[in-house]
């Protein structure tokens, strides 16, 4: 994947691959996410549930965390769904997680309809919080 950027289309079918690393036997909700850097590369994440539930993480943060670990800190979009191919929104805790690294952050997923939908993420978390500001 070099030179050309990935579609937003293309983004949401390498979540949807991503689904399929999930671990997810308590609420048996597959989710998986592509987040692309500005870089041009591409990290996945799948949700890893715990039986201990308040352990478990979602996809997103999976994927933000993954793209860490490999040195990139700068995101331009990220692809949410789930293994039956419906859109997902990232939660409160993923929307913080985001908010880290980019509030321009393009969040793309499927609407009721399967339409493409995206997102700012400053739409999704207006006023963030930031250590330092009121
Ligand atoms: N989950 C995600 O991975 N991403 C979301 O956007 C929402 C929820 C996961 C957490 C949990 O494993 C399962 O979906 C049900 O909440």
């Amino acid at each position: 994947m070099q030179g050309t950027e990935p579609s937003d289309s293309e983004l949401l079918r390498i979540a949807l691959e991503a689904t399929k690393n999930s671990y997810a036997p308590y609420s048996r909700i597959q989710v998986g996410a592509a987040l692309l850097t500005e870089s041009g590369k591409v990290f996945t994440g799948c949700n890893v549930e715990n039986s201990s539930y308040g352990l478990s993480i979602c996809a997103e943060r999976v994927a933000v965390f993954n793209a860490i670990n490999s040195g990139e800190r700068k995101f331009k979009k990220i692809a949410v769904i789930n293994s039956e191919g419906k859109g997902m929104i990232p939660c409160g805790a993923c929307r913080q997680v985001l908010a880290e690294f980019s509030e321009d952050i393009e969040v793309i997923t499927l609407d009721s309809n399967n339409r493409i939908v995206k997102y700012k993420l400053s739409e999704l978390l207006p006023h963030a919080f930031r250590l330092g500001e009121g």
